[in-house]
């Protein structure tokens, strides 16, 4: 039997490139060798505040753009937090059994205090219990193979450790998934400040490619992104915002580096915003394209989501089942 895989998305904000060559276009290549299960997690997302009709939308946007970028569907479970109640099930059985000082010690929650400007009250504590929902999200499906950025490390050390605790706890229960992380693809920085994550809260209008942006706004942001004071492109050394250029171009063209350095070795700043213009445009426009047609296709697309939730509703349940046994639940 294959692997199973679990990752996932917030439904916020608009999924960018860095997105799509970090994380998307990965799942997609990698598919078929697992067993592969992608969620669209809409209840991390209330952990801030959102518009109810904007979520609600941004699922089925994200789960179009899930499919877009290629996804298969005959393959793989695409489908929504929230359709499952058991991840908020689970993530209560495992809430009672983290101890509170795992979770003070998690430096994204930290942090989210600190840019409230250390006020308790001024974050919500679904926040707090964030990563306890994503250890959920995994150990429910028994996956023992989660793709996510780096940013995410502390979160999985966190979930091994709950399955862990659990499983002497109460008697082995929970696949522990492997902290080998697969290889998640490129790391694209942002545009405007290439030190930083390309990153979906960023404010700055010229931080991020949307994998919806049209033609005319990509040429504009990349026209846009920070480069350096040298003339043209260094190969030996270039700076982290012509670097970062670089990769986007190599990570959509697949080029190899040989091509790569004989093609842009010592190459103009202005040409070099023009072929990963073109490049980034070129990749984009099937994927909208594809976007398009299943936003147009939305019974089609809820069928996606419906068909794949009840897919996965009997792992999850066996799960549970053992769960509530073992916790001394009485309804089972
Ligand atoms: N916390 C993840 C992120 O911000 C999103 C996420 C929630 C997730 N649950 C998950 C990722 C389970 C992988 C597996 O990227």
């Amino acid at each position: 039997m294959k692997p199973r895989i679990f990752s996932g998305m917030q439904p916020t904000g608009e999924l960018h490139i860095g997105n799509y060559l970090g994380a998307l276009r990965n799942w997609a290549r990698i598919q078929h060798d697992y067993e592969p299960i992608f969620c669209i997690v809409d209840q991390h997302a209330i952990t801030v505040r959102q518009d109810p009709k904007r979520l609600r939308e941004s699922c089925e946007q994200v789960a179009a753009l899930y499919l877009a970028a290629g996804l298969d569907p005959g393959h793989s479970a695409v489908f929504v937090q929230s359709q499952i109640a058991a991840h908020v099930e689970l993530a209560w059985i495992f809430t009672c059994t983290v101890p509170f000082g795992w979770l003070g010690r998690m430096t994204q929650f930290k942090a989210k205090l600190q840019q409230a400007g250390q006020k308790h009250d001024a974050v919500g504590t679904g926040l707090f219990v964030y990563p306890v929902l994503m250890a959920a999200d995994i150990l429910l499906y028994q996956a023992s193979v989660v793709p996510v950025g780096d940013d995410q490390s502390q979160h999985m050390e966190l979930t091994r450790n709950i399955a862990q605790r659990f499983n002497s706890l109460y008697g082995k229960t929970f696949v522990v998934p492997e902290t080998r992380l697969p290889s998640v693809g490129a790391r694209i920085m942002g545009l405007d400040d290439p030190t930083r994550k390309m990153s979906k809260s960023a404010g700055s209008p010229n931080h991020a490619v949307s994998l919806l942006d049209p033609p005319g706004r990509v040429r504009k942001v990349i026209g846009r992104a920070v480069t350096d004071s040298e003339p043209g492109v260094d190969w030996s050394g270039p700076g982290p915002g012509v670097k970062n250029l670089l990769t986007i171009f190599q990570a959509f063209g697949d080029w190899t580096d040989g091509q790569m350095e004989r093609h842009f070795a010592g190459m103009r700043y202005g040409s070099l915003k023009k072929e990963v213009t073109a490049m980034v445009n070129a990749k984009l426009e099937p994927i909208q394209r594809r976007y398009g047609e299943l936003m147009d296709s939305r019974d089609y697309l809820r069928g996606v989501l419906r068909d794949s939730a009840d897919r996965v509703a009997p792992i999850a349940e066996a799960t549970m089942r053992r769960a509530r046994k073992r916790t001394g639940l009485y309804g089972l």
